[in-house]
């Protein structure tokens, strides 16, 4: 791997793009120094320049190269969760990345992921990578390295293989940049080990519930349709888009007995943590079996849950009402 990680750290030193695995989803990372590198990125993407793009550092020590006025928050929640899937929004300390990486901002996304290729990879760099998700604009995240290669293809100049991601959902997003630190994304850190860490009730600007259809952006989506189900419902649900013709797949962690012949059960996570790691795979199996409608029955609320469950809620967003 040293061979592979000392190219795609030339890569990156040349202005290219290089896919890396993180334990979150895999990222597409570009030198975050690099303005056309960064522009690549949107465009390879089809991403609007105003979403910005997560800073990967080597090590929490790299926290105030790139950020000004870190709070005392912002330092537990970095020291406690680094490397891991925690995203902190802090003060960008101007003229560290190119402009493009934050849209102009004054805060910044930093993160510093827990997988030995990525942070090899940052450590041979000796400089910040920014890399959303690999996969383009409001599709669902890659959790290996086939699944970047199938989205993005040779638009990207290298891919780094780490196996399949052990989480699977990306990383929880705190802003650390306001008087009292908020969520705006649930992932791989869940609200209450939060709370414990800040040592009070983080507010969450994110929906952790299941919303109607239709009112949250559309992200995360497959072509079928994603309807989260009670799993008292599968089969009538079931039966009745199988009548319509339609082809319906089912995810959820223990299918209920007594369901249609023809409902294709996508295989099925054992617990939460599993359902996580599997969700963006399905969700993309349910495409390449051709299925319409995907009925989900969502994990209980607690631990990576809560992530699982906005995920489905924002894939269900994207598709029309049943
Ligand atoms: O797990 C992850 O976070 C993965 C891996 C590759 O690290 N990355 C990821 O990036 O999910 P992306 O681009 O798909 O999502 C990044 C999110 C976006 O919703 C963006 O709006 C937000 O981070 N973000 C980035 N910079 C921000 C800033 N300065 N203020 C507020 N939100 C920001
Ligand atoms: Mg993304």
């Amino acid at each position: 791997m040293t061979a592979e990680i000392r190219e795609a750290a030339a890569v990156l030193r040349a202005g290219g793009l290089v896919a890396f695995p993180t334990e979150t989803v895999y990222g597409l990372g570009a030198d975050a120094t690099n303005a056309r590198a960064v522009r690549r990125v949107y465009a390879v993407k089809g991403r609007p320049p105003d979403h910005p793009i997560i800073v990967h550092l080597a090590s929490a020590d790299d926290l105030d190269t790139y950020a000004v006025d870190v709070s005392a928050a912002a330092r537990a929640l970095a020291h406690a969760c680094w490397p891991g899937p925690l995203t902190l929004v802090v003060r960008l300390r101007e003229g560290t990345i190119a402009s493009e990486v934050t849209g102009g901002r004054a805060t910044v996304a930093l993160r510093v992921p827990a997988h030995p290729v990525a942070l090899a990879l940052l450590e041979e760099l000796g400089r910040g990578v920014a890399a959303p998700s690999a996969n383009r604009f409001g599709r669902v995240s890659p959790t290996t390295a086939a699944h970047v290669r199938a989205d993005l293809g040779d638009d990207v100049d290298l891919v780094l293989d780490g196996g399949p991601a052990a989480i699977g959902v990306e990383s929880t997003i705190v802003d650390c940049s306001r008087l009292h630190p908020a969520i705006l994304r649930l992932g791989g850190v869940d609200a209450a080990t939060l709370d414990a860490l800040v040592g009070e009730p983080v507010e969450q600007l994110t929906r952790g519930e299941v919303a109607a259809p239709g009112t949250l952006e559309r992200h995360y989506s497959p072509a079928a349709r994603v309807i989260v189900v009670e799993a008292g419902d599968v089969a009538d649900r079931a039966t009745s888009f199988l009548a319509r013709g339609e082809r319906v797949g089912l995810l959820a962690i223990m299918p209920p007995a007594g369901l249609p012949a023809d409902l294709e059960i996508l295989r099925a996570p054992g617990d939460a943590d599993e359902y996580a790691r599997v969700l963006y795979a399905r969700l993309r199996e349910a495409d390449e079996h051709e299925l319409d409608v995907v009925l989900a029955v969502a994990p209980p609320p607690d631990g990576i849950g809560a992530a699982v469950i906005d995920r489905l809620a924002r894939s269900a967003a994207g598709g029309r009402l049943p």
